[in-house]
């Protein structure tokens, strides 16, 4: 018997973690303008909300680099010591310097010094010696030319791993961290080490919270990694769905756009991906308007996507923030937008009339909320459902 998928080509999409390879669009505009700060000098944040794709950039900036520099990714969310994450970067240098062309001589007698007997992308062996990282890398990077090649690490969730430690009665750790990090960024003699980072909640925020003051880290040069645009939108359903069985025309693509608003390739590849399914079990290709909402409703349907949306302002923030937070985003979710006086009468009576508006902010700026003149509205019609849903009953 034919099966329904014979023949049945799917959008070319991905859903999870990072896009990789053939299921990466490239973010040309923001992967230049990332290498056009590695090669000023500066080192680098990727400043952007949850799920907008910072992950896939730092990915392909990995996988793509310039003559001079020897890149390397690592997620480092699970790190829950101070140790363990100066070991971590220790082992991305060695992993670096075993691939450079110049220095040769230098790091061979250095890893013949530190007993280093393997290196390979997935494992180091050291003949049982005992290293004090810091110390290491302390003494390693001045050895350096320093006209020569250049090491980047792409550190993944630096945010979450500096917040864990917080929580864990570690404070004093992620505070050398921090420390640490700024030595290295700022002495010249470490100039051949650049740190691009990122992380899935804001490090402001974080950082805030483990020393006080986010001086700390005004050096780092912030890059955003925006939503798309209108354009670029049709560029990348084009992209996603261009040898797939299920077709667009020009209505039902204004629709797509209509139904989501915000445009990240994460919604859109979600919708994507239901549409597929369902185009594929009823063999009609042409991608209608009842297609796009029916698409939307089942994804409504698994609160799975988006539960993690709440569950991480209540880890991150202390109750009273998050309770503060949680009834803004129910009003909103209510009412389709928020008042800046709405807002003031709800600080007043959370009695958080000092510092609410930081919270707003960082709801802006984490991707739940955008501010229009004096007003606010959740970004995603998405998150907005998720938030009535869930909260269907709203007392003025
Ligand atoms: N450039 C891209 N091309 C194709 N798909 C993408 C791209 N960027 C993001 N996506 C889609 O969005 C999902 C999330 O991407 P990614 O993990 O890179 O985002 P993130 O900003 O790192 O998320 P988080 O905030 O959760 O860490 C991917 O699994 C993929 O479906
Ligand atoms: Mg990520």
């Amino acid at each position: 018997m034919m099966s329904k998928e014979d023949g049945w080509i799917s959008p070319k999409i991905i859903i999870g973690s990072g896009a990789t390879g053939d299921y990466y669009y490239e973010r040309e505009l923001i992967e230049d303008e990332i290498w056009r700060e590695i090669l000023k000098g500066n080192n680098i944040l990727i400043s952007a909300p949850r799920r907008v794709g910072k992950t896939s950039v730092m990915k392909s900036i990995t996988n793509n680099p310039k003559k001079g520099y020897k890149m390397i990714f690592e997620n480092i969310q699970g790190i829950n010591t101070e140790i363990m994450f100066y070991k971590t970067l220790y082992e991305l240098i060695l992993k670096c310097l075993s691939k450079f062309a110049t220095n040769k001589e230098k790091i061979k007698n250095y890893f013949k010094q530190i007993g280093l007997t393997e290196i390979s992308a997935t494992s180091l062996k050291f003949e049982g010696k005992t290293l004090d990282y810091v110390y290491e890398i302390n003494k390693i990077l001045p050895q350096l030319d320093q006209e020569g090649e250049v090491i980047v690490l792409l550190i993944d969730e630096l945010p979450e791993v500096l917040h864990t430690l917080h929580k864990s009665g570690k404070n004093e750790e992620a505070i050398s961290i921090l420390k640490n990090l700024r030595h290295w960024r700022q002495e010249e003699d470490y100039k051949m080490l650049k740190f691009v980072i990122a992380g899935s909640i804001g490090i402001h925020h974080v950082v805030n919270q483990v020393d006080g003051r986010t001086s700390d880290i005004n050096d780092i040069k912030s890059i955003d990694c925006p939503a798309l645009d209108n354009e670029q939108f049709d560029d990348y359903l084009n992209w996603a769905v261009k040898d797939a069985s299920i077709v667009f025309d020009k209505t039902s693509t204004m629709y797509f756009k209509d139904k989501i608003q915000y445009f990240v390739p994460y919604y859109i590849n979600l919708m994507l991906d239901e549409m597929d399914k369902s185009a594929m079990i009823s063999q009609e290709k042409n991608i209608m308007s009842n297609d796009i909402d029916n698409a939307f409703n089942k994804i409504m349907k698994d609160n799975s996507y988006f539960t993690d949306w709440k569950k991480r302002l209540k880890d991150y923030l202390k109750p009273e923030d998050f309770s503060f937070v949680n009834q803004v985003l129910i009003k909103t979710s209510h009412e389709d937008d928020i008042t800046a006086q709405d807002l003031y009468d709800m600080a007043v009576k959370a009695n958080k009339t000092e510092d609410y508006m930081d919270l707003v902010y960082d709801l802006v700026h984490d991707g739940y909320l955008y501010n229009d003149n004096d007003k606010y509205r959740f970004i995603s019609p998405f998150l907005k459902q998720y938030w009535l849903r869930t909260n269907p009953i709203y007392k003025a």
